[in-house]
Order: structure tokens, then C-alpha cells, then sequence
């Protein structure tokens, strides 16, 4: 076994793309139940939801931006995929800033069972940000093309079994 693959994940079955579910997932669940909070659906629980939440989303982002940073450093720099890859890295790092600051900002209204305005805003401005750098890194992948093996005609059970297969 390589020792990239443990980091990097196996040729068709890359580590960064799953961690980015849990980490939206995380980061859009924190963003609904601060509107929740806002707007006065079940306030206060809605509240602890949305800060636990942040909290667990950047623990996530940890992990999801060190294996997208090792993907990334190995595209060749100033290609179009590294002007792609870039801007979608800045993207989530923005994002990654505002979802920090709403944690610090709110950590007060948070212990009272409410959502500050201040950490609102950061929120939905974390949440634009993580947006933008989901689409970015879909045209990384679905248009680039980036670590995709396309085997239409591989048999079933060897596309779903972990046998590495060469990557371009
Ligand atoms: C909050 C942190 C991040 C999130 C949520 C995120 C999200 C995504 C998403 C949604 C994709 C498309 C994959 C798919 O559709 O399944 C992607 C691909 C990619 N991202 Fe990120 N990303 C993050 C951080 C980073 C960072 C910091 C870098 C580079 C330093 C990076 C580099 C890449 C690369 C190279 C790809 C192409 C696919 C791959 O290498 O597995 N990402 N990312």
C-alpha cells in the first residue's frame, strides 16, 4: 500500500470530496438553525444548535481543507485547474474566517440561548462563501475533470471494490 493513499485517499475514491459532505452538511445545518433561532423556531435550543454546530463544522474543515491542500499541491501551478483549484481554496478559507469569527462573535448570545445579530451576519456571509467554493470545486471536478477515473464500461463490482486503478 502507498502511503499517499492513506492521506490522499485511493484512484477513485479520493478522501477530500466525502469530507466536504459532512463539512457542508455541517456548516448548512449550522446555517438553518441560526434562521431557525432568528425567526423564532424554537429559539433558544435552535440557538445551542447552530454554535455546537459551527464548532463541529470547523473540527470538520480541518481535515476536509488538509486533504483538498495535499490534492492541490500537486496540480500543476498556473494551469486553468490550479486557477480553478485557487479561487476555490480562497473561497473556503474566506468561509472557513467567518464561520471562526460567528463562533467568537456569538459565543456570548450562544451561553444566553440566542443568536447575536453580528454573528448572524457572519454566518450567512460564511455560508455565501462556502457556497461559492462548493460550486468552484464542482467545475474543479465534474469540468476539469480533477482525480475523476471516467471507466464507463468497468464492471460493477470492480468500480465499487477498493482495487486502485492508475489515475491520469
Ligand atoms: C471548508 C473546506 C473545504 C470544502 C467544504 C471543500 C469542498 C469541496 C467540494 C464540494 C469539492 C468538489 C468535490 C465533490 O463534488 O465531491 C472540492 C474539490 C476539491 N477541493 Fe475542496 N473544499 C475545502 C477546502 C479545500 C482546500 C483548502 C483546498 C486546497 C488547498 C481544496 C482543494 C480541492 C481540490 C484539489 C478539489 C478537487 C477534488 C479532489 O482533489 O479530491 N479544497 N472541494
Amino acid at each position: 500500500m502507498k502511503l499517499e493513499w492513506l492521506v490522499r485517499g485511493l484512484p477513485g475514491h479520493p478522501l477530500h470530496p466525502p469530507l466536504t459532505d459532512l463539512t457542508i452538511g455541517t456548516y448548512a445545518f449550522a446555517t438553518i438553525a441560526a434562521i431557525g433561532s432568528k425567526v423564532g423556531i424554537s429559539e433558544h435550543p435552535a440557538a445551542h444548535a447552530w454554535w455546537i454546530a459551527l464548532v463541529v463544522g470547523l473540527c470538520a474543515t480541518a481535515l476536509t481543507a488538509t486533504t483538498g491542500f495535499l490534492d492541490w499541491i500537486g496540480i500543476e501551478w498556473g494551469s486553468e485547474l490550479w486557477k480553478t483549484a485557487t479561487v476555490h481554496m480562497l473561497a473556503m478559507l474566506t468561509a472557513t474566517g467567518f464561520f471562526l469569527g460567528a463562533v467568537f462573535a456569538g459565543h456570548h448570545g450562544y451561553t444566553a440561548g440566542t443568536v447575536s445579530t453580528g454573528a448572524f451576519v457572519l454566518t450567512i456571509l460564511g455560508f455565501v462563501f462556502l457556497t461559492t467554493g462548493g460550486w468552484l470545486g464542482g467545475s474543479v471536478v465534474f469540468v476539469h475533470g480533477m482525480r475523476v477515473l471516467n471507466l464507463v464500461e468497468e464492471p460493477a463490482e470492480r468500480a465499487a471494490a477498493p482495487v486502485p486503478e492508475r489515475e491520469g
